[in-house]
Parts: C-alpha cells; sequence; structure tokens
C-alpha cells in the first residue's frame, strides 16, 4: 500500500458509542494524518433529506433525491464540519430529528453508492484515519490497518448520554435500535472484518486504546523477519 502513495489507510469501525471518533481523531493527529466521519455524511444526507420535506422512510424519494446533493466534509482531525448545498449542518447533523431518521436513509442502497463512491474520492492517495461501519469490509478492504472497536452496550449509552445530556435508559434503547437496523440492512451493514484488530473499549480509555493501534500499525509495518 502504500508507502509509495500518500501514506496510510487506517479503517476504523464499530457500533455507535464505541469511542471510535475520539480514537481516530487522536490517531489521525498523533500520525499527521488527515481524518473522515463517514457517519457526519450519512448525517448531513439525512439533513439534508429532511430539509427538502422527504419522508426519511420513503426510500424511492430518498434514493431520487440524495446522490444529486453535493455535500462538502472537513477532513482535519477535529469534529467534522459539513455543509449540503452551501448549508452549514454541522450542529444539526448531531440533533435528534436526524439521528433519528439516518438509519432509514444509511440503508439506501443508492445513498450508500453514493457515499461511498464520495468517500474513496476523499481516502484518495492515503494519509487518513477513516471511520464508520463499513470502511474495512466496503469501502476501503486494501487499508494498512483494519480496526474494530466495540464495547459494552451499558458502557456505549452511558458515554452517548454524557455527549448529548439525555437519559441513560432511553440512549440504551436508542442504540439497541440503530445497532439492529444498522447490522441487519442489505446494503453493506455494520460487519468487522476477518482480518481487522478487534479491540474492547469498555474498560479501556481512549489513550489505552489509540496506543494498541499505534503498536498495531508499527508491526504491520515492520518488514517480515522484523515481526517479534
Ligand atoms: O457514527 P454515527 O453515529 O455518526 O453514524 C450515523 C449513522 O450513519 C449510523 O446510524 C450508521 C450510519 N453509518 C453507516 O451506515 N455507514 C457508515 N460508514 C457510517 C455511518
Amino acid at each position: 500500500m502504500r508507502a509509495d502513495r500518500g501514506g496510510p489507510v487506517i479503517a476504523i469501525d464499530g457500533p455507535s458509542g464505541s469511542g471510535k471518533s475520539t480514537v481516530a481523531r487522536a490517531v489521525a493527529t498523533r500520525l499527521g494524518l488527515r481524518y473522515l466521519d463517514t457517519g457526519a455524511m450519512y448525517r448531513a444526507a439525512t439533513a439534508a433529506v429532511l430539509a427538502a420535506g422527504i419522508d426519511p422512510d420513503d426510500a424511492a424519494a430518498v434514493a431520487a433525491y440524495v446522490p444529486g446533493v453535493e455535500l462538502e466534509i472537513s477532513t482535519e482531525p477535529a469534529p467534522a464540519r459539513v455543509s449540503a448545498g452551501g448549508s452549514d449542518l454541522t450542529t444539526e447533523i448531531r440533533g435528534p430529528a436526524v439521528t433519528a431518521a439516518v438509519s432509514a436513509v444509511s440503508a439506501v442502497p443508492a445513498v450508500r453508492a453514493a457515499m461511498v463512491a464520495r468517500q474513496r474520492r476523499l481516502i484518495g492517495a492515503g494519509g487518513i484515519v477513516v471511520e464508520g461501519r463499513d470502511i474495512g469490509t466496503v469501502v476501503a478492504p486494501a487499508a494498512d490497518l483494519k480496526v474494530f472497536l466495540t464495547a459494552d452496550p451499558a458502557a456505549r449509552a452511558a458515554r452517548r448520554a454524557l455527549e448529548t445530556d439525555a437519559d441513560v435508559g432511553r440512549t440504551e434503547a436508542d442504540l439497541a435500535r440503530r445497532d439492529r437496523l444498522d447490522t441487519s440492512r442489505a446494503a453493506s451493514p455494520l460487519a468487522q472484518a476477518p482480518d481487522a484488530l478487534v479491540l474492547d473499549s469498555t474498560d479501556l480509555d481512549p489513550d489505552a486504546v489509540v496506543a494498541e493501534i499505534l503498536a498495531a500499525l508499527d508491526r504491520a509495518a515492520a518488514p517480515a523477519g522484523q515481526q517479534p
């Protein structure tokens, strides 16, 4: 991969609340790489659908609309800034209306095809940490390192509730609903690549997860014969 290209591609997949964003940004900062939050792209597409007055459960209308929406997303290692058709959606994509509708919009095959094509263009020659649900399996199966980050449902709900100031019980039920939709959809579901490094962050703080990822990247980069 890859040293002859623009740098490594690191794929970080996993369910909501596993700590992907914090860890992905920290890895990108440590290594001087770009960062792509693909969830923010699906959220921006969802915000555009809602703003256009389209029912997010009307798959045909969503499929006809989303591929034509012009999305812009930042790639520096910081919370993603996104806009669609020139309007800034950075705050709106984290709100409850988008969170409630994003699983339906992101399950539409035409939406996924459009997003995956854009994600591959943004990945370009590499030098990037990409977080999502299908990065190691579909978007960048030749990534230098694939990580599947998970945590038990109660830990994930507690983290999300803290971030969003919401009730933990409601958050856990909402995460369970989104996990179910994200893993059961036909088009590129949330899935673990067979060659992914699986990390459970239930009892690990973000620094420890970052350290594991950097060590795995060193191992992957070491020439054969120098492996411990
Ligand atoms: O990571 P997040 O919670 O911001 O993602 C929002 C939604 O987008 C999530 O419900 C699943 C979907 N998603 C996806 O289907 N594929 C990705 N690569 C990233 C996110």
